[in-house]
Parts: structure tokens; sequence; C-alpha cells
């Protein structure tokens, strides 16, 4: 599939702007700070209804306006479908498709797929849990729409849990009479449930990940060390299990049930979930040693693009999609290469080129490889001109 049309109105810097694009290679050429960016970010969104770059949706609207929309045309194979998004923050989105009366956003999830390679991706090796937990249920959701909608509840039950736990340990720290401890395991089993899902369906994506991350890095790398990864969950912390087990959500729901009333006292005591899905973690390794802490800063950088490649080639792939269709999703690569040295800059370029539609975004046109350079759109302050 390709993108046709990107239309923003009130998104980020952008008033309104209109962006044509072509299947093959795009590059978004300007100085820092005119808009670049923002303009890869709302494509991500579409596909995700996140974006790459900060949690929440506030700062996606222009400041100054209430909402923001995203419009994209998106073109498989002789069919066409247009997508839009009304972002307003503290509110749930609106979505239309073709036009027709206001859906969920969560509706038109699958349409539009991507894998976005950004300067951020290094925090993906080095950085915290969540990152980690997000490539992996960004990655999820565009497989599996309809896990959108278990996550948003996960999110739901964990705050609800929270807030149940902490009233129960200001009452025990007061010596009061603590709070009905039957309702608290209601909210354990709806976490339970709910989290056996989502674990569940994150253990069997990292089983399909590994060979494609294997093969990425080596690519990358020009076979140096091997690169292996392992879901690593808190449960199995807790109740002493081997990682990487094949449970099922039956088992699983049963082992989280056990682990919460393990940990119960804790739990209360500390006022917060401490077992489950958001509290499991990645483990991404190099030749047998943790890359965090361990691997180079060169050595990361090609963990991260595996990591992007991967997800790019099991979405190309389309085994296991919830919906038939041609699965290859649209590469966005945001000023990576400046980021790479010349030897993973090049691998990189030659890894991708050959991909149905490259979206770049570069400083400069030198900054582009030469097996990328294809079309040119300039940005600057809040205009695109395509460039023949
Ligand atoms: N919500 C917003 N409202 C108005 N301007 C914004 C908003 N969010 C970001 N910007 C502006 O967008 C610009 C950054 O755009 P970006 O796409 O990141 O640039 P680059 O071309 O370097 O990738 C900055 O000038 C920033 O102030
Ligand atoms: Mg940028």
């Amino acid at each position: 599939m390709h993108v046709a049309h990107l239309s923003l109105v009130d998104f980020r810097s952008y008033t309104h702007v209109e962006l044509p694009l072509d299947p093959g290679v795009t590059a978004l050429i300007g100085p820092n700070g005119q808009g670049k960016t923002n303009l890869v970010e709302a494509i991500g969104y579409v596909a995700t209804l996140g974006s790459h770059r900060v949690p929440g949706d506030a700062p996606l609207v222009r400041s100054g306006a209430d909402r923001a929309l995203v419009r994209m045309r998106a073109v498989r194979g002789d069919r066409a479908a247009t997508v839009e998004l009304e972002i307003t923050p503290g509110k749930a989105n609106r979505a239309r498709l073709n036009g027709g009366s206001p859906v969920r956003a969560r509706e038109v999830l699958g349409i539009v797929r991507t894998v976005l390679f950004a300067p951020e991706d290094l925090a993906l090796v080095k950085g915290d849990p969540d990152g980690r937990r997000r490539y992996l249920d960004d990655l999820l959701v565009q497989r599996t729409p309809r896990l959108s909608g278990v996550l948003s509840d996960l999110d739901r039950v964990l705050r609800q849990r929270s807030a149940l736990l902490k009233t129960a340990g200001t009452a025990m720290r007061a010596h009061r009479q603590s709070v009905d401890l039957r309702t608290l395991d209601v909210w354990d089993s709806k976490l339970a449930q709910i989290g056996a899902q989502v674990l569940v369906a994150r253990r069997a994506l990292v089983d399909q990940l590994r060979p494609h991350v294997a093969q990425a890095y080596e690519q990358v790398s020009s076979g140096q060390g091997a690169a292996d990864l392992t879901y690593k969950a808190s449960l199995d912390a807790v109740l002493e299990l081997e990682p990487g087990t094949q449970a099922g959500p039956d088992l699983v729901e049963a082992q989280l049930l056990e682990a919460m009333g393990q940990l119960r006292s804790k739990e209360i005591e500390r006022g917060t979930s401490l077992v489950g899905p958001h509290r499991d973690d990645l483990l991404l390794e190099l030749g047998g040693l943790p890359a965090r802490g361990y691997a180079s800063h060169g050595e990361s950088w090609s963990f991260a693009l595996a990591l992007r490649l991967a997800s790019y080639r099991l979405l190309t792939e389309g085994d296991g999609l919830e919906f038939e269709q041609d699965g290859e999703p649209v590469l966005l690569l945001d000023d990576v290469f400046a980021e790479l040295d010349v030897r993973r800059r090049d691998r990189l370029a030659e890894l991708v080129a050959g991909a149905g539609q490259v979206i770049i975004t570069a400083a400069v046109p030198q900054d582009v490889p030469e097996p990328l350079v294809g079309a040119r759109v300039d940005v600057m302050g809040g205009e695109v001109t395509r460039v023949l």
C-alpha cells in the first residue's frame, strides 16, 4: 500500500497543508524546525493512533486551536480509502472512513500501516522498558487492530486498581478498617483476564520477530554477533517460572491471579500494581550479553535498526494479519541517516531501497544516500513544495 495524499489542519505547526505523495522514495528536505517530522508523525499517527514523540495528544494540536484534523488517502492495489481523524485532546478521537459517518478512531486501524525509524529509536536499546513495550504494542495493534481495545481496557483497569490499592493502603496505615477486599478481588480478576490476553499476544509476537531481528541485525552489522530477544514477564519473576514459556491465555490468567495473591500486601503497601504486562520488558541480547549496558553506540544503533526492519518484514510477510491484504507498510525514515556512520547508513539504504513507499526526512539533500534518491519535497515555514 502507499499513501497518496496527506492533508493536515491545525496539526502541530501546520494551519493547513496538502501533500500529494507517490509510491517509491520521497525525501522531505528542509532546515531544522520547519515541520518535516510533523508530517511523518501525522502519517504514523493514522497507523498507530499515537505519536512516536509524545505520549499524549495535546502537543499534536496547533497551539491556539481546539482540534487537529489528519486526512489521508491510502491506495492498495486498485482500491483507495480515505481516512480522516479528528484529534481533540481530553476527548475520544473520532474517525471517518471514505467520508462516512463518524466512528471510533480504533475502527480505522489497519488501513494504513507504517514502520517509523527515528532518532528516538536508540532508546529502544538503551532506554527504559516502556519504550520496548510500546514497540511491541504498536506492532501488535497494526497486525491485530482488535488488540487496541484490549490495551485501552488494560490501561483503565490498571488506573482503577491502583486507585483502590492506594485507598486500601491509606486506610491500613491509619489503622482503620481496610476497604472491602472483595472489591479488590474483582479488579484482580479483571487485570488477570485482560493482562493474560496482552501477555500471550506479546509473547507470540516476540517469537515471530526473533528470526527477523537476528537476520536484520546480521545484515545491518555485516555479520558481527548474534542478536536475540526474550520477553521478560514480571509474572515469571514472581512465580519463578522460566521466561519464554508458551502458556495459553487461561493458564496465564490463573498464573497472574496467583501472583497477585502472593503480592497483595506488598501491592497495598506500595499502592500500585506490581505484576502484569505493564511491568514487563523485552530483553535484547547481543552474543549472549544484554545489549543495554554492554553494546557500543554503533551496536545499539544496529539493534534499533534491526528491530524496525524486523517489524517491516513481519508486516510485509502478512502472516497472522487480521485483514487479508498486501501487508507492506509505508516506511518512514525520520532524520536517521544523519545519526548513523557511513557503513550502517549504506546498509540501511540498500535494505529499504526496494520498499513500495519510503518517506525520508533530511536537513539537506546530501544526507539522502544514493540508493534512495527519488522525489523531493522542500519543507519550509509551514509550506511544502514539490521540487521537480
Ligand atoms: N502544537 C504545536 N503548535 C504549534 N507549533 C508546533 C506545535 N508542535 C510543534 N510545533 C512547532 O513545529 C516545529 C518543529 O517541527 P518539526 O517537524 O519537528 O521540525 P523538523 O523539520 O526539524 O523535523 C517547531 O518550530 C515547533 O515549535
Ligand atoms: Mg525532525
